[in-house]
C-alpha cells in the first residue's frame, strides 16, 4: 500500500494520479529525475508526459537523469517528441536515433562530473526533480529504490519535487543506500570512504517536504536490458585477464585478494567479471558503477564480499533471481550517489582495477567506447572515463572483430576518442593480451598487433604499420588519410577487408 509508504502523514494529501502531477511540468523545463542503467527511473509521470505530446500539445524538455533509463522515460519521450536536449547517458534505441538524427541534443559527459555540474548550475535551473522512490521517511527523506544516480543533486537543487512511489520494488531494499552528498568549492571536504565497504552517509535522501508537490503510486518494474549469453570469446577474454591478475600477484604488484573491482556495462563486461568465478581469488571486493547479474554469481560463490555501486543492473532473469534473495544480496551491496561511486578521488585512493568495454581501439591504445565509424553514438562514454583515468590498473576489453568479421575492433587510428594512449594500461581480446605499461607507441603497436589483433587483419595492420614506420616521423608513426580509410571502405564497401 502506498500510504505505508508514506511515513509523513502530511504528505499523504500529495497523493494524485500521474495525468496531475504531470502537470507541474511545462513547456521549456528541465527535469532531473532518478535512475541509473534501466533501473529506478521514474515511470508513470514520463508516460503521461509523453501522452500529453501526443495529443498535440507543444511540449519540449531538457531531461537530465543519472544515465541510461528505461523505455517508458528515454523511449517514450523520444519518440513523443517531448525530449528535445538530453544528458549525460543513454542506451535506448529511440532516444539513439533520435540523437542520431539531430532531433536531440545530446551531450555525453564522464558521470561522475554530472553531480557537480548541476550544483554549479552548468547545466542551467533544475525546475523540476522527478524521482522514484521505495518510500518517504518521517523527515521528508526520499528512500531511493535500485539505483541512486543523481537524485540527491536533482532534488536539492530543483524548485519541486514530484515522487513515484514503486511499489513493484521490495521494501527490503531500505537500508542498501548510503547517501554522501560533497559541498561545492571552496567548502569540499575529503570524502571518508577508505575502504569499498565504508558507509558514510543517510539510508535516504534529504528532501524538504515542502518541495514535494505530488506522490504518485506505480507498479511498473524495472524495464531491465537482456544480457547476451557467455560466448567463447568473453571467456577467453575474462582468462586472458584472470592469468593476467594472476601473474601481477605473483609479482608482488596486487594483493592475493587484488584491489577494489570496476567492471562496465554490457554483456562482454558481465563475461569477464563472471570469469572470476571459476579463478582461486577469495575475498574480492568491488568498487563500481552498475551491479550485473555476474556480481550476484560471485557473492553466491562466496568471492565477493562486498559490492559498492549506483545500481542494481540486472537482466530480467536477474532481476527476478534479485527479487528472491533480496535480503541476501542486499547485505552485501551498498547503492552510492553516482557522484560517490565513480569519484575520481574515491577511486585513485582505492586503487580500483577498471575493466571497460572499447568499440574498437587502435594500435597505439586510444580505445573508442562510443561512436561507431567516429559519427554514430552508441550509448555514450558513461563512466568509463572516471574510472580508466583514476585506476590503479585501466583494462579495455573487446572482441577483436564485429559484424561477422567484416569490422576489425583493432583498427590503426580509432575513429573517435574517448580514452587515450595516457590511461589505458592493459588492452584484451579474444586474441590475447598486451600490457602497455612502460611502451613507447611503436612498442605498443607490436604488441597489440601481435597480441589483440585478429588473424584475418593482422598482415594489414603489419603492413600498415610498417609504411608509416619508414616515414620522417618515428615516434607515433601515421599515414592519416590511410589510417582512417579503414572506415570509409567498411561504410562504402561493408568491410575493412580490402577486395
Ligand atoms: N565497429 C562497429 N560496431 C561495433 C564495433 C566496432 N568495432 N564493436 C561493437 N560494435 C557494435 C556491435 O556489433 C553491437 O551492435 P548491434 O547493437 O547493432 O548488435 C554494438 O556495437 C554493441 O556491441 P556488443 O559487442 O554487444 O557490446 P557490449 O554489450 O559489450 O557493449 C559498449 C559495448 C562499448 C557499447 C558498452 O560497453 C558501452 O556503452 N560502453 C561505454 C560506457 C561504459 O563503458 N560504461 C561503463 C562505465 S562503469
Amino acid at each position: 500500500m502506498i500510504i505505508d509508504r508514506i511515513r509523513r502523514e502530511d504528505l499523504r494529501n500529495k497523493i494524485m494520479s500521474a495525468d496531475e502531477a504531470a502537470s507541474f511540468i511545462k513547456d521549456g523545463m528541465t527535469v532531473a529525475t532518478s535512475g541509473f542503467t534501466p533501473s529506478g527511473y521514474p515511470k508513470a509521470v514520463p508516460l503521461a508526459l509523453a501522452k500529453r505530446a501526443e495529443n498535440g500539445e507543444k511540449l519540449g524538455l531538457t531531461i537530465i537523469t543519472g544515465a541510461s533509463v528505461g523505455d517508458e522515460l528515454d523511449g517514450a519521450l523520444a519518440r513523443s517528441g517531448v525530449m528535445k536536449r538530453r544528458y549525460p547517458y543513454q542506451t535506448n534505441k529511440s532516444s539513439r536515433n533520435a540523437i542520431n538524427e539531430g532531433k536531440v541534443m545530446y551531450q555525453d559527459m564522464h558521470l561522475s562530473h554530472v553531480a557537480q555540474f548541476i550544483n554549479y548550475g552548468y547545466l542551467g535551473k533544475i525546475n523540476v526533480a522527478l524521482v522514484e522512490a521505495l518510500a518517504i521517511t518521517e523527515n521528508g527523506g526520499i528512500i531511493p529504490t535500485t539505483s541512486v544516480g543523481v537524485s540527491p543533486q536533482a532534488i536539492s537543487n530543483a524548485d519541486i519535487v514530484i515522487v513515484e512511489i514503486n511499489t513493484s520494488q521490495p521494501m527490503e531494499l531500505e537500508g542498501i543506500h548510503d547517501i554522501y552528498m560533497t559541498e561545492k568549492p571552496p567548502h569540499r571536504k575529503p570524502i571518508p570512504i577508505v575502504k569499498p565497504e565504508d558507509r558514510v552517509g543517510t539510508p535516504y535522501i534529504p528532501c524538504d517536504p515542502e518541495k514535494i508537490v505530488a506522490i504518485v503510486e506505480c507498479d511498473i518494474k524495472d524495464n531491465v536490458r537482456p544480457l547476451g549469453p557467455i560466448d567463447e570469446n568473453s571467456k577467453k577474454i575474462s582468462n586472458h585477464i584472470i592469468e593476467f591478475l594472476e601473474q601481477e600477484v605473483k609479482e608482488g604488484r596486487l594483493p592475493k585478494n587484488l584491489l577494489p573491482l570496476q567492471s562496465g556495462v554490457g554483456s562482454v563486461a558481465n563475461a569477464v567479471l563472471g570469469g572470476l568465478v571459476e579463478s582461486k581469488f577469495e575475498n574480492l571486493t568491488c568498487y563500481t558503477e552498475v551491479i550485473q547479474d555476474s556480481m550476484f554469481d560471485l557473492i553466491d560463490a562466496g568471492k565477493v564480499t562486498v559490492a559498492s555501486g549506483c545500481s542494481l543492473t540486472p537482466s530480467e532473469e536477474g532481476l527476478k533471481r534479485l527479487h528472491e534473495n533480496i535480503k541476501h544480496y542486499a547485505k552485501h551491496c551498498i547503492l552510492r550517489p553516482l557522484e560517490i561511486s565513480n569519484h575520481p578521488e574515491v577511486a585513485r585512493r582505492l586503487g580500483v582495477i577498471a575493466m571497460n568495454t572499447a568499440i574498437e581501439m587502435d594500435i597505439y591504445g586510444h580505445v573508442n567506447s562510443t561512436n561507431i565509424m567516429g559519427s554514430r553514438m552508441m550509448n555514450g562514454l558513461g563512466g568509463s572515463g572516471d574510472f580508466t583515468r583514476n585506476a590503479y590498473l585501466s583494462i579495455f576489453t573487446t572482441v577483436s572483430t564485429a559484424k561477422n568479421g567484416d569490422i576489425s575492433s583493432v583498427v590503426p587510428f580509432v575513429s573517435h576518442v574517448d580514452h587515450t594512449e595516457h590511461d589505458v594500461a592493459v588492452v584484451v581480446t579474444e586474441q590475447g593480451l598486451a600490457d602497455l605499461r612502460n611502451t613507447s607507441p611503436t612498442e605498443r603497436a607490436k604488441k597489440i598487433i601481435e597480441n589483440c589483433a585478429h588473424p584475418d587483419y593482422k598482415p594489414m595492420l603489419w603492413d600498415y604499420f610498417k609504411r608509416a614506420s619508414s616515414g620522417k616521423f618515428k615516434h607515433q608513426p601515421h599515414i592519416i588519410g590511410e589510417s582512417l580509410s579503414w572506415h570509409a571502405r567498411f561504410l562504402e564497401t561493408g568491410t575493412m577487408k580490402i577486395k
